[in-house]
């Protein structure tokens, strides 16, 4: 029933299924950060490897790479975020919330984003404060509006007491990393223009308002490409890219209905051209993924800061230039949400209701679950056993004991596992198993010894 997929709903079942928990939650929580539970990390790493997979292994011209979220600060100032990185901050003068105007305006359906300068959203502000309240307190007056910068920092390394004024920082995207590392990448692979650098690793941001579970985190993963390109190429490689990054969102399962394009009307410091794709998240759509051509704003940039020639030497024309950008930056925990509500699903069924996550077969946290039908009989327990143990090499299996198969059902519904075998007396009788499926119920009772064809079939 799609009106029960909501945030509330979403938030309580990953906290009781061990997907998704408040960090440092015996201590009350910590504002913005989330850990994965023992099924959560399982989907995170299964999407994880279906974009890595589409994005590297099938791909010839995009190569992989794991650089450090600490960097030498200068990184941040060649790229502009010591500077430009910020979002409008207002505070609420009576209870002190620190809030992002933005945001406020765009709930009462005026639109504004980070990226319009202060002065613009400032008129905005001040001419629709009487409709503005403070989410806290509900008070109507608030401080001017200012830039507050996101980059988030710290004293790695300095051992003096005043480390403010020589900071280095957490990295507040990852692909300056990849920037980075262009000229070691390009001396030490063959890699030629038209080429990719990939990398999947966590970003850090000082957001100021947190909202909407782990849709926006101060601490996330970005799943990001960056596509080295001779500037005469960035129609055709922009428009290549949306296709595949379109199709990416399709084979993960997600319903086109629930996905579209946003252009960006203001481009923020470092990009050309920037669309989104925007999933229609519980509570609407938003931003699931950017695409941003960003010119040869970063290699310049590095190429000035650090001295170094970024420029590329064209094999075949002879021609040289600084490389232009075409980047797919995608959320890991953004992804992950969708998928969950996408998946999510209460029905009834003869007993009552159910829930259960109907995850496509490869991004489920278990694929199989192994139950003997009765606990107390050592024979049934001993050949589950014996079928668990032959078949997690190849699959992510759960065995479970617990309580009336019932309930074993169910609870493998809820974490969206697309089948379960049973081993009873027929088992070690005639040799049947009885396999049971996730989206239709319905059970099938098929020899022991063609479990494992029946199932490599099933989630081929
Ligand atoms: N390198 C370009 C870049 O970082 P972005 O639009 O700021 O662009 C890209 O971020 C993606 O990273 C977003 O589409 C979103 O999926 C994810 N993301 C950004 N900020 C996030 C946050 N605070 N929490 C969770 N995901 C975030």
């Amino acid at each position: 029933m799609a009106e029960k997929k909501t945030m509330e709903n979403i938030i309580a079942w990953a906290k009781r299924r061990g997907f998704v928990f408040p960090s440092s939650d015996i201590y009350g929580g910590f504002s913005a950060v989330y850990d994965l539970g023992p099924y959560g990390v399982e989907l995170s790493n299964n999407i994880k490897n279906a974009w890595w997979k589409t994005m590297v292994q099938e791909r010839e011209d995009v190569v992989g790479l794991d650089s450090s979220i600490f960097m030498n600060a200068k990184v941040w100032e060649a790229s502009g975020h010591t500077t430009g990185f910020s979002d409008p901050l207002v505070e609420c003068k009576k209870c002190h919330s620190r809030l992002r105007a933005d945001t406020m305006l765009e709930d009462i359906g005026v639109s504004a984003d980070e990226k319009m300068a202060v002065e613009e959203i400032q008129k905005k502000f001040t001419d629709n404060v009487k409709k503005l309240k403070c989410p806290n307190c509900g008070n109507q007056k608030f401080t001017d509006l200012k830039k507050f910068n996101l980059l988030v920092q710290s004293n790695l390394g300095n051992f003096t007491s005043d480390w403010t004024k020589e900071p280095v920082y957490l990295r507040g995207e990852t692909c300056q990393g990849v920037y980075v590392n262009y000229k070691n990448v390009i001396d030490s692979s063959r890699v030629k223009i038209p080429f990719g650098i990939a990398q999947i690793g966590k970003a850090f941001r000082n957001e100021i308002t947190a909202r909407q579970f782990i849709f926006r985190t101060r601490e996330f993963e970005q799943m990001e490409m960056q596509y080295f390109i001779h500037p005469d190429m960035t129609d055709e490689e922009y428009d290549k890219l949306r296709e595949d990054r379109w199709q990416f969102y399709l084979n993960l399962g997600i319903d086109k209905k629930n996905l579209r394009w946003q252009e960006h009307k203001n481009l923020v410091f470092y990009a050309k051209k920037a669309f989104d794709i925007e999933y229609n998240f519980p509570f609407g759509f938003k931003e699931l993924e950017g695409l941003h051509a960003r010119g040869d704003w970063d290699l310049s940039r590095h190429g000035e800061f650090s001295g170094q020639d970024l420029t590329y030497l064209d094999p075949i024309t002879k021609e040289k230039y600084i490389p232009n950008v075409i980047e797919s930056s995608a959320g890991v925990g953004r992804t992950f949400l969708a998928i969950v509500s996408e998946s999510y699903v209460e029905e009834e069924v003869g007993d009552g209701t159910r829930i259960v996550m109907k995850f496509p077969r490869k991004l489920a946290p278990v694929k199989i679950a192994i139950f003997p039908l009765l606990k107390n009989k050592p024979e049934l327990v001993t050949k589950a056993k014996e079928v668990f143990d032959s078949l997690k090499t190849k699959y992510m299996c759960e065995f479970d004991d617990n309580g009336n198969i019932g309930k074993r059902y169910r609870r493998q519904d809820e974490i969206g596992t697309p089948y379960c075998v049973t081993i009873d007396f027929d088992t070690l009788e005639k040799g049947n198993v009885t396999i049971r499926d996730r989206d239709t119920m319905e059970q099938e009772s098929i020899k022991l010894e063609d479990l494992e064809k029946y199932l490599a079939e099933k989630l081929k």
